[in-house]
């Protein structure tokens, strides 16, 4: 029997292409930018399989065009907005992601934009870079202090669960909102909170680790940034329309937040260069999962599930 046929189009780990070369007939596109709709459609008519990332987009007009070749699109990635699922399931084709492997990655980097922002670590590493680190005292570059203080939690989902065990580690005291309340077990002592404005007025440090979708976009403007504590600090590792990025400048700059740290914006790549010149937003370029270890049990996930698909059974991560 002839091997399926699979589409890489991004570059993915070696270890990935390795494990995948021995069981599949490979389309291998080591190209570092996204796969536009019309390479996807081609592709569609040429392979069995995808395994693309965020970047590629499988919206309702991609997926209506696709070839019936094409049965599975093997996400390497555990967000989903990329793709209409409700479409793709229409044209018969599986869709699934990678949850679980990059929680930790990603509540890390959640971790280090905490930390930097509260304690301005953009601005100390440009001081000494620059040489004009000239002097010191102890009114110098005072931040806000992390161990101790509250955190809210926008989305307990596993990489929420994820940052809330770092924190707790800094003596933090958690809070969440979620779409439900977790089970103690999962909680394990933290405050739920089903209203999130209510939420807010109670936390100095506010995280996001939800998904995006309608009703999310935006999630954070100018109203809610005006019901945190003044001087609070927002992180997003999630997705960068989440926030009103210009509400978000707008609050830094009068005062009413101490400062942010994103690795996601809402053009990708690129970010905002509008949020360039404010030292008090620590940024980074959507590296949340990007370690080699996570990177390789991605790559490992996306391929249980072809194997699973291509084996007649139900993948694990089916998601449509
Ligand atoms: C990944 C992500 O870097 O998994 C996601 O949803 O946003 C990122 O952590 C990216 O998707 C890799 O394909």
């Amino acid at each position: 029997m002839s091997r399926p046929k699979v589409w890489i189009p991004r570059r993915l780990s070696e270890a990935t292409l390795e494990r995948a070369r021995a069981h599949y007939d490979l389309v291998e596109e080591p190209i570092d930018e996204p796969a536009p709709p019309a390479r996807i459609i081609e592709m569609s008519a040429l392979v069995d399989a995808m395994i693309p990332c965020h970047s590629e987009r499988f919206t309702a007009e991609v997926a209506a065009a696709l070839d019936p070749r094409l049965k599975i699109v093997a996400n390497h990635s555990v967000g989903l907005d990329h793709c209409d699922l409700p479409a793709l399931r229409a044209r018969g084709i599986d869709v699934t992601n990678t949850p679980d492997v990059l929680s930790d990655a990603t509540a890390e980097i959640a971790m280090l934009l905490m930390l930097g922002a509260a304690r301005r670590a953009t601005e100390g590493d440009r001081i000494v870079r620059s040489g004009a680190w000239d002097s010191w005292s102890p009114a110098f570059m005072v931040g806000k202090q992390v161990s101790g203080s509250r955190l809210g939690i926008v989305g307990m989902g596993r990489v929420g669960r994820s940052m809330a065990q770092k924190a707790r580690g800094f003596g933090m005291e958690i809070h969440y909102h979620n779409r439900a309340e977790l089970a103690p077990d999962q909680a394990k002592g933290a405050i739920y909170h089903a209203d999130l404005d209510e939420m807010l007025g109670q936390v100095d440090f506010l995280s996001l680790h939800c998904p995006i979708t309608p009703e999310s976009r935006n999630l954070i403007d100018a109203r809610r940034l005006a019901l945190l504590p003044k001087e609070a600090v927002i992180v997003n590792t999630a997705r960068g329309g989440l926030i009103d990025e210009a509400a978000l400048l707008a609050a830094i700059q009068s005062g009413q937040i101490a400062a942010a740290g994103l690795d996601c914006f809402l053009v990708e790549p690129g970010g905002n260069p509008a949020l360039a010149g404010e030292e008090r937003i620590m940024m980074l370029p959507h590296i949340g999962s990007a370690t080699r270890k996570t990177r390789d049990a991605m790559g490992y996930r996306a391929l249980d599930n072809l194997d699973a698909f291509f084996a007649g059974k139900r993948p694990r991560d089916l998601v449509n």
